[in-house]
């Protein structure tokens, strides 16, 4: 499974890229408003933090030749840019054509097996299927998640299901668990992925009997 950052803040890609455990950066126009600088400029700054990586950079027009512009410009500034597009009915006319042109798309505030069906037919390089947002009103977000790995599965489509609106570590667990080929989560839960109270407690009692013993790994050579 890939794991993708959903942020804009320069000072947690950096972070997480260290950890070498990421493959790729999504932002939206919430995160990105949230920065307080440009667009270009921070994805630029993301794409170089995570060589190699996806990073999903998404138009806000809503109308079909102004997305195709934005489309275009946006994925002009970098090959490691995947052009975010929202599922309206010009998003998906707008998918189709960047497929046809070789540029990667992320189809996002996908809610349905139904609307995940429409991002595949277009040729979506990525699903975003939000599921926080549907706990949040008291719904199933991860149920349809699995229904649409089990759609781009059954049918062969290329699209990856890209797990979106990650709220806790254990929506990832349940992405794991539903076979999604990606889940895109904010820095305080991948940081919260690592926590185990035995992993602590393990390491602190075999430092104590180390210490405890005086060994050391250097050992100083007598000369
Ligand atoms: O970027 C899309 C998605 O991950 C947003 O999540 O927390 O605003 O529902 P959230």
């Amino acid at each position: 499974m890939k794991l993708f950052l959903d942020t804009g803040d320069i000072a947690e890609v950096s972070k997480a890229a260290e950890w070498g455990v990421i493959d790729g950066v999504t932002t939206n126009p919430t995160l990105i408003a949230k920065t307080g600088r440009g667009f270009r400029e921070t994805v630029l700054e993301i794409c170089s933090l995570v060589p190699g990586g996806a990073i999903s950079a998404e138009v806000v027009a809503t109308e079909y030749d102004e997305m195709l512009r934005e489309a275009l410009e946006i994925a002009s500034w970098n090959e490691q840019i995947v052009v975010k597009v929202p599922l309206i009915r010009d998003g998906i006319r707008l998918t189709k054509e960047l497929t046809k042109r070789n540029i990667r798309t992320n189809v996002t505030l996908v809610f349905s097996v139904s609307q995940a069906l429409l991002a595949a037919k277009a040729g979506a390089t990525y699903i975003s299927n939000f599921v926080g947002r549907v706990d949040d009103i008291s719904g199933d977000g991860m149920a349809a998640v699995a229904e649409t790995v089990a759609m781009v599965e059954n049918y062969g489509f290329p699209s990856e299901v890209l797990v979106a609106s990650v709220r806790h570590p254990l929506h990832v667990v349940e992405a794991v668990q539903a076979g999604a080929h990606v889940s895109t989560m904010p820095f305080k839960v991948l940081d919260q992925l690592f926590n185990h109270p035995l992993t602590d407690i393990g390491l602190k009692r075999f430092l104590d009997d180390w210490n405890a013993a005086g060994l050391e790994i250097f050992e100083r050579v007598a000369r």
